[in-house]
């Protein structure tokens, strides 16, 4: 059972590093990022899971940041996390955008129902491909 608390910075970049990309508006960060919901994830006993944040940014909404912790991670809780994610936000659709060589991302993503939305052009031009989640 997973649960959304509040968004702990430290643990976010002990695990992607200090200068990892982060939606969350800060001066440090960029302003174009809107609606930045972003939480720990933390199971039944408190123990950090990871961290997932959604945003809007230009036309799109609902993009979707995950990260789960190395040593918890190739136990299918990215679809769980999502679930919380949208009964927390509200959010009746996640869009995820993921880089062409992040294969565990993609296949994850796919696996917990994910579906390609991108095209050819969009994956040649940017080496990512989109994708669509809705309940
Ligand atoms: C992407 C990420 C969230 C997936 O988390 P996870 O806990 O492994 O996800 P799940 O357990 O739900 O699914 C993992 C699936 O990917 C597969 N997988 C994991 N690593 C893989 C790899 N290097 N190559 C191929 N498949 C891989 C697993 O085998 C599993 O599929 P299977 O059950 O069919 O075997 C996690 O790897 C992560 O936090 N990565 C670093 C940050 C990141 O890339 N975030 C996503 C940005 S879009």
């Amino acid at each position: 059972m997973v649960q959304l608390t509040n968004f702990d910075a430290d643990y976010f970049h002990s695990l992607e590093g200090e200068n990892a990309w982060i939606a969350l508006g800060s001066e440090k960060y960029q302003k174009d990022y809107n609606n930045q919901k972003y939480f720990t994830v933390i199971d039944a006993e408190g123990e950090k899971l990871g961290i997932v944040g959604i945003f809007d940014f230009d036309q799109q909404k609902n993009l979707t940041h995950i990260v789960i912790d190395p040593k918890y991670r190739d136990k299918g809780l990215l679809k769980n996390i999502y679930h919380k994610l949208m009964e927390k936000t509200g959010a009746k659709f996640l869009i995820a955008t993921i880089d062409a060589k992040n294969i565990a991302s993609k296949k994850a993503h796919e696996k917990a129902g994910f579906i390609k939305i991108s095209d050819e052009e969009f994956e040649n031009e940017f080496q990512k491909f989109k994708y669509k989640y809705e309940r």
